[in-house]
């Protein structure tokens, strides 16, 4: 799916962002497994991540996230008629992590479910929120974006243990003035689906029904360097900018190696990319909201900044986005 987003403007005007307090170094990994600090900086570029206490579940991530979101937005729950939360590790199956985040958040009159796209599920929350409210089906959006990895890993497997880690954001989408976003394209390839896969997690029965992360690195690898560069070249070109108009590239917090390379063969100065997957490892659906906090925490999202959001995940699913950004976010 692509598409130039052609109806009245619709911006990010709150974004708020939530990491646990633990810290897990590649250090403290290497005493669980047989790996070390210098193959995980090497190969992922990934220093240490977060990891959710036991008493912690999703919402409990999600809630200060969006809490600052709205804020942010100068906005209360209760201003929220739509919240979608996108997620591979809700707090349970039902009920959703967004009814009872819109619950505890006072969003009374809110339509409110969870979304399943992998780590790309911001991206298509995103999109989806953006057509309700062109649609004038919601006045204001409250898109959550957030995961607790750390459940489904297997933590006796280095080849997946070194890579995640958890986090939520969250961002108030409502109509503005002029700008906002550009346009979106998402797409999915449920033949590489096998490729990321939590087999046992669903009505499918498994003989090993052990519901954990299986992962076949180097090809999600081939998959992620391919994607994260068409997926942005096609938005781009639907939406006529160039990479030179890009002022901040966001991608999905995967690899190192994966966004230098997506990187190069943009050609977007490192200058204009957000990277913190050396302090977060890659937190799933909150990969793309924790970087945007980031970047405003630095100061890089001013009114007028092109914005550039590349996710892809399981499902295999991409999706991009193109916001102009209309809100000077406080450092
Ligand atoms: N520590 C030490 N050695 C390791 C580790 C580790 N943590 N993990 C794997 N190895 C070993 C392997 O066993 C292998 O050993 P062998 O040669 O004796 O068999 C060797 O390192 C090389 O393994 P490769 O898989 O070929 O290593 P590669 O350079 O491809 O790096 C990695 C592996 C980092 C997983 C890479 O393939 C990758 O980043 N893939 C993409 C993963 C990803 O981003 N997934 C999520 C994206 S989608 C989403 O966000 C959900």
């Amino acid at each position: 799916m692509i598409g130039k987003a052609e109806g009245p403007p619709i911006s990010i005007t709150g974004l708020g962002a939530y990491v646990p307090d633990r810290v897990l170094t590649n250090a403290e990994l290497s005493t669980l497994v047989d790996t070390s600090d210098e193959w995980i900086m090497e190969r992922t570029g990934i220093r240490e991540r977060r990891i959710a206490a036991p008493e912690q579940a999703l919402t409990d991530l999600a809630l200060p996230a969006a809490q600052a979101a709205l804020a942010q937005a100068g906005v209360e729950g209760k201003d929220i008629d739509l919240l979608l939360c996108a997620t591979v590790t809700p707090d349970m199956m039902f009920p959703t992590s967004s009814a009872l985040l819109a619950d505890t958040l006072g969003a009374r009159d809110a339509a409110a479910y969870d979304l399943l796209a992998g780590c790309t599920g911001f991206m298509y929350a995103l999109a989806q929120a953006y057509g309700m409210l062109v649609g004038g089906l919601a006045k204001r959006a409250l898109v959550v974006g957030g995961d607790i990895l750390s459940r489904i890993l297997d933590w006796d497997d280095r080849s997946t243990l070194v890579l995640f880690g958890d986090g939520a954001g969250a961002v108030v989408l409502e109509a503005v003035p002029e700008q906002g976003f550009l346009g979106f394209e998402l797409g999915a390839d449920g033949a590489g689906g096998a490729n990321l896969w939590l087999p046992g997690s669903g009505s499918r029965i498994f003989d090993d029904g052990d519901r954990l992360v299986k992962m076949n690195g180097p090809e999600v690898f081939k998959f992620a360097t391919r994607v994260l560069v068409s997926s942005a070249e096609a938005i781009m070109e639907r939406c006529g900018v160039t990479i030179d108009d890009v002022d901040v590239y966001v991608p999905h917090q995967a690899n190192k190696r994966i966004i230098d390379h997506a990187t190069r063969k943009l050609g977007v100065p490192s200058d204009r990319v957000v990277i913190n997957v050396d302090r977060y490892g890659n937190t799933s659906s909150g990969s793309i909201p924790l970087a945007l906090a980031d970047a405003a925490a630095e100061g890089r999202l001013k009114p007028g900044k092109l914005v550039l959001m590349t996710g892809m995940g399981a499902g295999l699913t991409w999706g991009s986005a193109l916001i102009r950004w209309t809100k000077e976010m406080a450092r």
